[in-house]
C-alpha cells in the first residue's frame, strides 16, 4: 500500500491506493505524492507546510488567486438559502442574472448562454448546438467537424474526436465519425523565440479550404479551435491566422467555435481571446476561470441568430434536447457572480495586458539556458520548450516540473518536454521574478 510520507493533517496511515487520479502517472505520483493542503493568494501550502508559488492558477482556473472570501461567502450564503433547484422546466434567479452579467463581457453578438459543469461538457454542448442549428435550417447534411492537430477539447467523445493530442485519442477507438484536422501551428524552425504571436503560419488556415474541397461545404458543420492551444504546450496562433480561419468559415457557412476554456476570463489581457485578437466566433466554450475554479461550472456562448434558429415549432415543445442536471447550478452561479464581481472590480480581465511585457522579458531571459529550444508567450501565459532526451521524450520536462516543485517551491506544468505557466492574474512582478528564477535554476542543473 502507498501511504503519505509526511502527512500534516491526514492520518499517517492514509492509503493512496483507492483514488484513481486523472491525467496522472498514478504509480509515480504515489511513490512521492505532491500534496497541497491549503491556498491563499498566490501560494499553496503543501502537506509539509511549504509555501509553493502557484505558477499555473491551479489548472488554468484560479485567475483571481486563491482563498477569495467573496466567493466562498457567496457560495455559503447560496447553499444555505437554496442548495439546488432544477433548471429543466424550472428556474432560479441566479442563473438568469449570471447569464445576463456574462453577456456584458462577451464579444458582440454572443449573447445567449448555455450552462454546463466543465470544459468537456461545454465542448460537447457546442458541437451539438452546431449540428442542431444546421438541421433546424434545413441543412442537416452538415454533420462533419474540423478540429486541429494538437488541439485539446476535453475528454468527452466529442472533445477527443475533434481534439488532436494523440494520447487522448489512441486508446479509445470509437470516436465521432467525419472529423478532419487542420495542421497545428507550432513551427520551431521559423518561429522559435518569438515574443507574442508568431509571424509565420497564417497560411496554415488555408488548409480549411482544402477540407472544404474534399468534402463539400454542405457537409461541414463547424470548425473548432483553441485561439491558443494551452494543454498541448502554449501553441500560439500566427499573426492573421484566426482572421483567415474566420473568413474561410464564413464564406462556406461553417460555424467557427473558439474553445476558450483556458483563454477565457482575462488570461489573454481581454475578457476573451476573441477580443484580444479581434476575431468573433459563432460559439465560444468556457469553464475554469468562470468560477475561479471554486465550483465546477462551464458556459457556452452562442450567437443570438444560432439560438433563435432553434426557437421554432410549437411553444410547448422543448427546442433543444440537451442539458445537465447541474446546468446553471445555483451554488455555482453564486460563485461565478462573485468571481465576476472581483474580476471587474479589480480590473483582472485586462490585467494580463499590463503585465505582459514584464512577463515576456522575464521568460525570454531564459533563452540560452541548456536544452531550451523555444520560449513562447502571450497574455499571462508562457512556455519554455525543452529539447527531448534521446529515446526518452517527456522525461526532461517531468524532471524539471518535479524539481521546480520540490526544490524551487514553484508549481509549473509539463506537457511532454514543454513547461507551461499561467500564474493568477493577481500576480505581482516579484512573483514573476520568483517563478522565472526558480525555473531557470532548475533548468540549468537538469541534464
Ligand atoms: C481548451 C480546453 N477545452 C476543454 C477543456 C476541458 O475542460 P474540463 O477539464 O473542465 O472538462 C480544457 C481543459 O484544460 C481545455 O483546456
Amino acid at each position: 500500500m502507498n501511504s503519505l510520507p509526511h502527512p500534516a493533517s491526514a492520518p499517517s496511515n492514509q492509503s493512496l491506493d483507492e483514488f484513481w487520479m486523472p491525467f496522472t502517472a498514478n504509480r509515480q505520483y504515489k511513490a512521492r505524492p505532491r500534496l497541497l493542503e491549503s491556498a491563499e493568494g498566490m501560494y499553496y501550502t503543501d502537506a509539509e507546510g511549504r509555501q509553493v508559488l502557484d505558477g499555473t492558477s491551479g489548472l488554468w482556473c484560479c485567475n483571481a488567486g486563491h482563498g477569495r472570501k467573496e466567493i466562498s461567502e457567496a457560495v455559503a450564503r447560496q447553499i444555505n438559502k437554496m442548495d439546488f433547484a432544477p433548471t429543466f422546466q424550472m428556474g432560479h434567479p441566479l442563473a438568469f442574472e449570471l447569464a445576463e452579467r456574462l453577456t456584458d463581457i462577451t464579444p458582440e453578438g454572443l449573447d445567449r448562454v448555455f450552462f454546463t459543469n466543465s470544459g468537456s461538457e461545454s465542448v460537447d454542448t457546442a458541437l451539438k448546438i452546431a449540428l442542431a442549428y444546421h438541421r433546424a435550417r434545413g441543412q442537416g447534411t452538415r454533420t462533419r467537424f474540423i478540429g486541429r492537430e494538437l488541439g485539446y477539447h476535453g475528454v468527452g467523445f466529442g472533445g477527443i474526436s475533434v481534439g488532436g493530442m494523440v494520447n487522448n485519442r489512441k486508446a479509445f477507438g470509437a470516436q465521432l465519425p467525419g472529423v478532419d484536422h487542420l495542421p497545428h501551428t507550432l513551427d520551431l524552425e521559423r518561429n522559435a523565440f518569438t515574443r507574442g504571436l508568431p509571424k509565420h503560419g497564417a497560411e496554415l488556415a488555408d488548409h480549411l479550404e482544402k477540407i472544404v474541397t474534399l468534402h463539400g461545404a454542405e457537409n461541414i458543420a463547424a470548425v473548432i479551435v483553441e485561439p491558443m492551444s494551452g494543454s498541448a504546450g502554449v501553441i500560439l496562433p500566427p499573426q492573421g491566422y484566426l482572421k483567415r480561419l474566420r473568413e474561410i468559415a464564413s464564406k462556406h457557412g461553417i460555424l467557427l467555435i473558439f474553445d476558450e476554456v483556458i483563454t477565457g476570463y482575462g488570461r489573454m489581457g481581454e475578457p476573451f481571446a476573441a477580443q484580444r485578437w479581434d476575431v468573433t466566433p459563432d460559439i465560444m466554450t468556457t469553464a475554469k476561470g468562470l468560477t475561479n475554479g471554486a465550483i465546477p461550472m462551464g458556459a457556452v456562448f452562442v450567437n443570438r441568430d444560432i439560438h433563435d434558429a432553434l426557437m421554432h415549432g410549437p411553444d410547448h415543445v422543448i427546442e433543444f434536447f440537451h442539458g445537465y442536471t447541474y446546468s446553471g447550478h445555483p451554488v455555482a452561479a453564486a460563485a461565478a457572480l462573485a468571481t465576476l464581481d472581483i474580476y471587474q472590480r479589480d480590473g483582472l480581465l485586462t490585467r494580463a495586458r499590463e503585465l505582459e511585457v514584464y512577463w515576456q522579458e522575464a521568460l525570454h531571459s531564459l533563452q540560452g539556458l541548456p536544452n531550451v529550444i523555444d520560449i513562447r508567450n502571450a497574455g499571462l501565459v508562457g512556455a519554455v520548450h525543452l529539447a527531448s532526451r534521446d529515446g526518452a521524450p517527456g522525461t526532461r520536462g517531468y524532471d524539471v516540473f518535479e524539481s521546480c516543485y520540490w526544490e524551487g517551491d514553484v508549481m509549473v506544468r509539463c506537457t511532454g518536454d514543454i513547461i507551461a505557466m499561467s500564474p493568477p492574474l493577481i500576480t505581482e512582478k516579484t512573483h514573476i521574478d520568483q517563478l522565472v528564477e526558480a525555473l531557470g535554476k532548475v533548468i540549468k542543473r537538469t541534464q
